[in-house]
């Protein structure tokens, strides 16, 4: 799709082409240095030295012969040392922007370069039995936001949970309830006991091997299909789910499949099948199935007691999803402890030929760390679980939003406190960029005035009750604000919007669907983010500066209402792309 921005740079394109002198390929734009007057830069280096001219001279020289038409979005072009700068015509793109956010309303920003392109994206796959950990949480957020990312570029997106349900630990789960009898309860209660229970037997099984022969049978039945095994072991998946998912909710994830490691139970034979005969792997004299890669450790397909791991079941999954599904990228969002794991499972497939038009990206991310500087770990006593870590979230939130609207009915303040809270832990994941560790720092995730999601819905809510303001409603809350605004005020000029601050805001809305592709192209909804912040700032100068409600003339309160309208639809847009809400009033 072009964008307002997309445009103003093919029509420098053009105008640069027109003076005949610079070759398409030598056309590289730039973006000047903050303190230059100007949107795009055409350095002329190479050109000039292609052609054994001065970069000065050449650039005063374009700048003279350059032409773009009368409705083009270039207002100035002006050559500054071996430089050709372009400046937006501001009224133009004011006009044009505005129109945009209008027309499209929810999926301005959006765009469709990933159209009749599949592609997956595989996150949170917690493991069954037990609550889900803070890489789990991690692989969560940002896997949700990547996939709305992806799918706001118009890719067929599928998501899916690969949870961990299948291997060893069910044999020794299982053995630790023939014991010990299922936990009481449902829910975390449960997990908790079953947690305690694995751990319990799982040490049980190095020290007792009465103990640890039982937990290898469990295992054998529940493979193959014994009635009571599997009876157990879906108990523990169910109510796993079961747990899990109103977890899913409040963070807006949803999945299109869920299919954990026991889907590809019976998949894996011809991956394994395929291996050997390929020479890619070998039977070694106990019977285990060996790979060995150049450049990788090696690593098994088989155990000797003919048991199939943890990197059979990703090779058997990468399979299925080549044949099903045809996608064009598989997306990996598992912290960078797996590392390794990925790059072995990646290098066989591409070795076994399984992925010649499908690309596998492993996105890894770093560790959650508490305010005193320790990673989070159950063994450490410092562990947050996700519940808890909504919970608190939450009521950390509605303290805020009882101090700045005491007033609003206790359903909504309940509601907006979860919006607050939820949004604050959803962005604290994804302000930065994976690799980097973050903290649990609930000031700065809580503030209304950093670089937190409570800033950004605050800025979005202070736009909303403006507009409703000037509808003269006072308290209402009205989805319908945009209509009724395009309706009561229907024409307006935004050539009027002319001040500075005016003019950085409607560049910062333009910039969305620039970062929307960036944050796609590197798997980054920091870049969406930091997009969310910096536009919230550059509304935050505008209010300061520019008067709406008490504008100096009709005229142009009206056209700053747009503005606000506008802007309030965008930064909506973006906070959805990170899966953050955005309550009408804060
Ligand atoms: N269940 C695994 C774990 O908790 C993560 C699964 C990651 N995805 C995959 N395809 N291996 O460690």
């Amino acid at each position: 799709m072009e964008y307002a921005l997309d445009r103003f740079e093919r029509e420098i394109h053009a105008a640069i082409s027109s003076t005949g002198q610079v070759p398409e390929p030598f056309i590289e734009l730039a973006t000047p240095k903050p303190n230059i007057p100007a949107d795009l830069a055409f350095p002329v280096f190479r050109v000039a030295k292609e052609q054994g001219t001065a970069p000065p001279q050449l650039a005063q020289e374009l700048a003279a012969t350059v032409r773009f038409g009368s409705d083009s979005l270039i207002g100035r072009i002006a050559s500054a040392g071996p430089f050709l700068n372009f400046s937006v015509d501001n009224g133009r793109l004011a006009t044009v922007v505005l129109r945009e956010v209008e027309q499209l309303g929810p999926s301005y920003g959006h765009d469709d370069i990933g159209y009749e392109q599949t592609m997956l994206v595989e996150y949170s796959s917690p493991n069954m039995a037990r609550r889900m950990h803070v890489g789990h949480i991690r692989s969560t957020i940002i896997g949700q936001s990547l996939f709305n990312i992806m799918a706001a570029l118009g890719y067929r997106t599928l998501s899916d949970n690969h949870i961990g349900d299948w291997g060893k630990n069910f044999g020794v789960l299982i053995t630790a309830i023939e014991h010990e009898g299922r936990p009481e309860g449902e829910g975390e209660t449960a997990l908790a006991a079953l947690e305690q229970l694995y751990a319990k037997y799982n040490a049980l099984t190095e020290q007792d091997p009465a103990i640890d022969q039982e937990a290898r049978d469990w295992s054998l039945r529940l493979e193959q299909g014994d009635t009571d095994a599997r009876e157990l072991w879906r108990w523990i998946v169910q109510m796993t789910l079961s747990y899990t998912q109103p977890l899913y909710d409040r963070l807006g994830v949803r999945f299109d499949t869920t299919h954990g490691e026991s889907f590809f139970e019976d998949k894996m034979e011809p991956v394994l099948k395929q291996a050997i005969e390929q020479r890619v792997a070998y039977r070694d004299e106990k019977g285990a199935v060996v790979v060995e890669l150049a450049e990788h450790p090696t690593f098994l397909l088989q155990r000797s007691d003919g048991g199939t791991l943890y990197h059979t079941r990703d090779a058997a999954t990468i399979a299925f999803r080549e044949q099903e599904y045809h996608p064009v990228k598989i997306i990996y969002v598992v912290d960078a402890r797996q590392d390794l794991h990925f790059r072995q499972v990646f290098a066989l497939m591409q070795t076994l030929g399984y992925v010649q038009n499908t690309e596998l990206v492993h996105v890894s991310f770093g560790m959650v760390i508490d305010s005193s500087g320790q990673p989070l770990a159950a063994r450490r006593g410092n562990m947050v679980y996700l519940q808890t870590l909504l919970n608190e979230a939450q009521s950390r939130a509605r303290t805020v939003v009882e101090k700045t609207s005491p007033e609003f009915p206790d359903e909504e303040k309940a509601d907006i406190a979860e919006a607050v809270g939820v949004g604050s832990v959803i962005y604290n994941d994804l302000y930065q960029d994976p690799k980097r560790n973050i903290t649990l720092d609930w000031d700065r995730m809580l503030s209304l005035e950093g670089n937190s999601a409570p800033y950004i819905q605050y800025m979005h809510a202070r736009c909303r009750s403006i507009l409703r303001k000037s509808l003269g409603d006072k308290s209402h809350v009205s989805a319908d604000t945009d209509q009724e605004l395009r309706r009561v005020f229907p024409d307006y000029d935004p050539t009027l919007l002319s001040h500075t601050a005016e003019i950085e805001v409607v560049k910062q809305i333009a910039k969305l669907p620039k970062a929307t592709r960036e944050a796609g192209v590197r798997y980054a909804p920091f870049v969406v983010a930091n997009w969310c912040y910096d536009t919230a700032r550059a509304l935050s100068t505008f209010y300061q500066e520019c008067p709406v409600l008490k504008a100096e003339t009709p005229e142009l309160r009206t056209a700053r209402l747009h503005l606000v309208a506008a802007t309030a639809q965008a930064l909506k847009n973006g906070l959805a792309l990170l899966g953050i809400r955005a309550p009408e009033r804060m």
